[in-house]
């Protein structure tokens, strides 16, 4: 991307938001108390907009893939996320100021002055070594930094579930584990059949240290996630039908050459070539790029970028971001990660519940296992209070490692103590038996996208500036699926005859299942301005020709080209409601 063209869209971006706040789509939370960093409020536009673009996310990735939708709470239970990771590793890099105390992300002190573009997989000495090498500033006083030192922060937000402190929770800071969490239920609702996928809308939070650039880095935003629950054995994806989507993949092989380069290519052959190496992963790359297409994402300003190693989150094995070029910055609007076995396994070996699922052989098998039946009148006496765990831990040796029964005595360590157990004492035998299945933990593909991202780069992407009638014009041409306005109504002047009409009008078009909104304030000229600035597709106008003459007709006016038709009234909704639905274009009119 030249200068130029960063130059371009960095005002671009100012416009946005600016537009955004006065028109309604998002401003800062909380204005009247001075405001606080990383909330934003989505005013009428923005929560249309925001209700749309989930409508259409669940149309594709729970509807048309026929998976699960559910609704969890935000807060959960501390044992959840020790059970998960993310009370030890969900950590950023925080630099504070030695002057005006203020707190910064490092790598990102690092990423913004620096050739550096990965500052986040750097271990802590080298971002440290880094500040001080280029000597690098506070971003908000300009107070040298080198010499400070750069520590771990976590980014849960705690708080007390009930009175006092005893019951610690945290706010889910992904929407995914309220999936995990409730598997045991799940999968039973999927009759215990792999695969199937849960997907879940909803509020996440984030302790950013330093929430940045409007609504794309906030401490409090929404995901919309897809948990695909797969037997890595024998499950496969359709990859088929997604094998000619086209997309632009940058790999972690290209992003570490010096002259590395984003590569053209289509789903089916990045498979074949191992460019994506979980067909599971691509599947979903083939579902999204179309997805995002519809929803208004300029494809030349897309791509899918992998992860290098030291930047994946710590259940990740693999990880595809969807990003999207706003202000002359690619930014992640959604991450594809192989997660493994990693969640599951944690939750059963965490919880009371297991979050396994039995898998039925085609044909029953006999197979040999290795038993113990230990004798307690040995081990109460020699163990007291233990004896149970000694049981326990006996049972997983027996299963792992056979060979540790062959001698007189078996050795195990229980609580960093090791003991010796008489072999008699401990029941083992190695039996046959008819299994019809077994336990095994699912793995897990998931798609998860930040909603609130992917809403700044639709109206990123949508921002156009022209020139109609020798008078400047700023208008969002987004696409009719998700514009949070349909169509605006209009009567041309103040007359009851216009009015009613154009308040009939309004009710068709509601009833027709259409968004609507009734303008009669302000010349024409200055309405069709308003409804252009927030991107609505149509607007209709009621003038005397509507009234006086025989067949009612109204004016029809597009907002990208301004063009305008005279259309009957009769079939004024069925004709809008089939653009809308894509079944019709205003130029075929
Ligand atoms: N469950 C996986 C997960 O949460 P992530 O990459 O941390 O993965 C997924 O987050 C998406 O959520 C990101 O791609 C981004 O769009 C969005 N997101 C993450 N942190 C955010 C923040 N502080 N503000 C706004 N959106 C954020």
């Amino acid at each position: 991307m030249s200068d130029d063209d960063t130059e371009e869209t960095a005002v671009t971006s100012e416009k946005l938001v600016e537009l955004a706040k006065r028109r309604g789509y998002f401003f800062q939370s909380s204005g009247a108390y001075g405001g606080v960093g990383g909330f934003y409020t989505f005013g009428p536009q923005g929560a249309a907009l925001k209700g749309n673009v989930e409508d259409a996310w669940r149309d594709r990735f729970a509807v048309a893939e026929g998976n699960m939708e559910i609704d969890a709470p935000t807060i959960m239970p501390e044992p959840v996320f020790e059970a998960s990771g993310h009370l030890d590793g969900f950590d950023d890099m925080l630099v504070e100021c030695p002057e005006c105390g203020e707190s910064h992300r490092a790598d990102h002190v690092v990423e913004d002055n620096t050739e550096y573009e990965d500052a986040e997989s750097l271990p802590i000495p080298d971002v440290e070594e880094v500040i001080a090498e280029y000597e690098l500033v506070c971003p908000s006083c300009g107070a040298g930094l080198a010499g400070q030192a750069v520590e771990t922060f976590n980014l849960m937000f705690e708080t007390n579930i009930g009175p006092g402190d005893s019951d610690p929770g945290y706010l889910r800071p992904e929407t995914a584990q309220g999936i995990f969490v409730e598997f045991p239920r799940l999968k039973e609702y999927a009759r215990n059949q792999l695969p199937f996928g849960v997907t879940q809308i909803g509020r996440a939070y984030r302790n950013e240290i330093s929430p940045r650039r409007s609504i794309i880095r906030t401490r409090e935003f929404t995901q919309a996630e897809l948990e695909y629950f797969i037997d890595p054995e024998t499950d496969e994806p359709d990859l088929e039908s997604v094998a000619d989507v086209e997309v632009t993949l940058y790999p972690a092989s290209e992003q570490n050459e010096a002259d590395g380069e984003e590569i053209e290519t289509t789903i089916g052959a990045a498979v074949e070539e191992g460019i994506v190496s979980s067909p599971w992963v691509a599947y979903f790359l083939g579902v999204a790029k179309p997805w995002y297409e519809a929803v208004g994402v300029d494809m030349d300003r897309f791509r899918f970028r992998q992860h290098l190693s030291g930047e994946r989150a710590h259940y990740a094995s693999d990880c595809w971001d969807a990003e999207s070029e706003v202000d002359g910055n690619w930014i992640e609007m959604a991450g594809f990660a192989y997660r493994g076995d990693y969640d599951l396994s944690k939750h059963d070996e965490y919880s009371d519940d297991r979050f396994t699922i039995f898998k039925q052989y085609d044909e029953p098998k006999t197979v040999e296992r290795a038993t113990v039946d230990p004798d307690m009148s040995y081990l109460g006496p020699e163990f007291g209070g233990d004896a149970q765990a000694v049981v326990g831990t006996l049972e997983d040796l027996a299963a792992r490692d056979r060979s540790a029964f062959e001698g007189d005595s078996v050795e195990i360590d229980l609580e960093g103590e090791t003991h010796e157990i008489p072999v008699e004492k401990t029941g083992f035998a190695v039996e046959e038996q008819t299994e019809a299945g077994e336990h095994i933990t699912p793995h897990v593909v998931e798609p998860s996208f930040g909603v609130d991202r992917l809403v700044y780069t639709v109206l990123h992407h949508a921002y156009r500036e022209d020139e109609v009638d020798g008078e400047e014009r700023t208008y969002l041409e987004l696409e009719p699926e998700v514009a949070p306005t349909f169509v605006g109504v209009f009567p041309l002047q103040s007359d009851d005859a216009l009015e009613t009409e154009a308040n009939e009008i309004v009710d068709d078009l509601r009833a027709a299942g259409l968004s609507v909104t009734y303008d009669d304030s302000g010349n024409i000229g200055r309405r069709y301005r308003r409804q252009d600035e927030v991107g609505t597709p149509f607007c209709v106008t009621v003038d005397f020709e509507t009234v006086e003459d025989e067949e009612t007709t109204v004016t029809v006016r597009e907002r990208d080209t301004t063009e305008q038709k005279r259309l009957p009234v009769d079939d004024l909704a069925e004709t809008l409601a089939a653009i809308r639905a894509g079944e019709l274009a205003f130029d075929e009119l």
